[in-house]
């Protein structure tokens, strides 16, 4: 067995054993900067909480506007689990603990998985406030978390990632935002490491390469859970616009914060409409 394979058992184990795992979830939900609220509103009902801290072998997130617990509930009739607070690469954990809680939804039966995110816009025709849906990820800046022997029970040694973000949940999310007059764009993300903002040269570098999005998470996440077979969807809220795209901006994460909390009635609703009409696929 190999050492995340074991490291995942335990946590997973332990949880069992004290009957905190309250249901087999359908759907995981990563909730990102300034969007954890979406699991105290009134489309959420909650059932239980874990906090991170509580889970042996568990990091825990250190950036303010990230709580770090996984809180269960339902939404329509969807079982859900979603972490409130992620932990991120920056925060000095080495990969393949950062993508341990999203191994551990896999673990408890979720097969979908939606994350959100904060992101920086790249593309110059996005605005700060903006949802975007996921296309697809560079993920060439990061450390890939599948790196070291593979673990043939989660998935296959070369995995194919070429289409990391199913089409048929891009369609469902789409429909959602139609119905709610939502103007969803569509977008590429690169994922950094951080902590520091880019610089103008390196937003002008990932333009060039493609991406529309920047942002210091996800794309990891999405590997790890490709990699364990479920289907994934992603969105993005552009809380400003990357240095240099609007010349003389100067970033901080209060700014995302804030435009995370302004966007905050859209989003939930947007999350709500996604998970009550999304299908199961077994
Ligand atoms: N860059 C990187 N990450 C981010 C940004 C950004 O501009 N905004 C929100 N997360």
């Amino acid at each position: 067995m190999t050492d995340i394979k074991r490291e995942l058992e335990t946590a997973y184990l332990s949880l069992k054993e004290q009957n905190r795992i309250p249901f087999t979830p359908d759907i995981a939900l990563v909730l990102g900067s300034g969007l954890g609220d979406y699991a105290d509103s009134a489309d959420f009902t909650k059932v239980a909480e874990i906090p991170y801290s509580e889970i042996e072998g568990f990091p825990v997130s250190t950036v303010s506007g990230h709580d770090g617990r996984f809180v269960f509930g339902t939404a329509g009739d969807k079982k859900v689990v979603c972490m409130k607070g992620r932990v991120h690469y920056y925060e000095g954990y080495p990969v393949d603990k950062v993508v341990l809680p999203i191994r551990l939804m896999q673990r408890m039966g979720a097969k979908v998985l939606l994350l959100t995110n904060a992101a920086g816009g790249v593309n110059p025709s996005y605005r700060p406030g903006d949802f975007v849906s996921i296309s697809d990820h560079i993920s060439s800046f990061m450390p890939s978390p599948l790196i070291g022997p593979n673990e043939d029970t989660f998935g296959v040694r070369f995995p194919d990632m070429s289409q990391v973000y199913s089409l048929r949940l891009r369609e469902t999310l789409c429909e959602c935002a139609r119905s709610l007059n939502i103007d969803l764009k569509e977008g590429v993300y690169v994922q950094l490491t951080g902590p520091n903002y880019e610089t103008p040269a390196e937003i002008r570098m990932v333009s060039k390469l493609g991406a529309d999005l920047v942002g210091m998470s996800t794309v990891i996440e999405a590997m790890a859970a490709r990699h364990m077979g479920m289907e994934i969807c992603g969105i993005s809220i552009v809380t400003n616009m990357a240095c240099g795209v609007i010349s003389g901006a100067v970033l901080s994460h209060e700014e995302v914060k804030e435009t995370a909390a302004v966007a905050k009635e859209r989003f939930t609703a947007l999350v709500t409409c996604f998970l009550k009409t999304l299908t199961i696929s077994l």
